[in-house]
């Protein structure tokens, strides 16, 4: 059954065909990356908005990996990053020779981000890939990047596939701009 778009949706950027679509060839491309590995990499979703990525992915991969969460939060419940996100749950395994992929849904700011390659390569890492679902570069106030993005994207306040606003719309199988009445009330 055809579920309906949300009514607080202004248009669907991405379906969850097309997201599929990209989430295969990101998935081809990390097992070229790690096609020589001995040991399974380490792959770790920054929760939350990364899961639904997260979980997609690995399933496409060939590679056999094992995985570790962390929570991080910048945004809170506003639609402005603090600048300072915050560790709210750490890994659970140690980083020390391995390999590992960091899984993010959204690089904006990049705050989060140098955050965490900052924490993580401080651990150890043999190394440290980044796979983001989305890139706004437009929006970046430090100089970083993901190794692969699978959409690169303008600065519309986009939801749904993991996203949020005010911890809403991540179950939404598609990526789609919110009405700014929603969020400018
Ligand atoms: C979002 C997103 C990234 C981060 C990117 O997380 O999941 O981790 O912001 O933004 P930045 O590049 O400006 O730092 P958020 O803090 O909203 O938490 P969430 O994943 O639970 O939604």
């Amino acid at each position: 059954m055809q579920r309906e778009v949300h009514p607080d949706i202004e248009r669907v950027m991405y379906t969850a065909e097309q997201i599929q679509g990209r989430v295969k060839i990101a998935a081809e491309w990390l097992d070229e990356r790690y096609k020589n590995c001995k040991e399974p990499p380490l792959a770790v979703s920054v929760l939350k908005g990364s899961v639904m990525f997260f979980c997609d992915l690995l399933r496409e991969m060939k590679t056999p990996v094992q995985l570790d969460f962390m929570t991080i939060s910048s945004y809170g419940n506003s639609s402005e990053s603090s600048g300072m996100p915050r560790i709210v749950m750490d890994l659970s395994a140690p980083l020390e020779g391995r390999d590992v992929l960091l899984v993010e849904d959204i690089i904006d700011t990049g705050y989060t981000l140098v955050k965490l390659r900052d924490l993580l390569k401080g651990r150890g890492a043999k190394s440290f890939t980044v796979v983001a679902l989305l890139d706004k570069p437009s929006r970046r106030k430090v100089d970083i990047k993901a190794d692969y993005s699978c959409f690169t994207i303008e600065n519309e306040f986009i939801v749904g596939y993991g996203l949020d606003y005010a911890q809403q719309y991540r179950n939404l199988p598609y990526i789609g701009v919110l009405k700014h009445s929603v969020y400018e009330k």
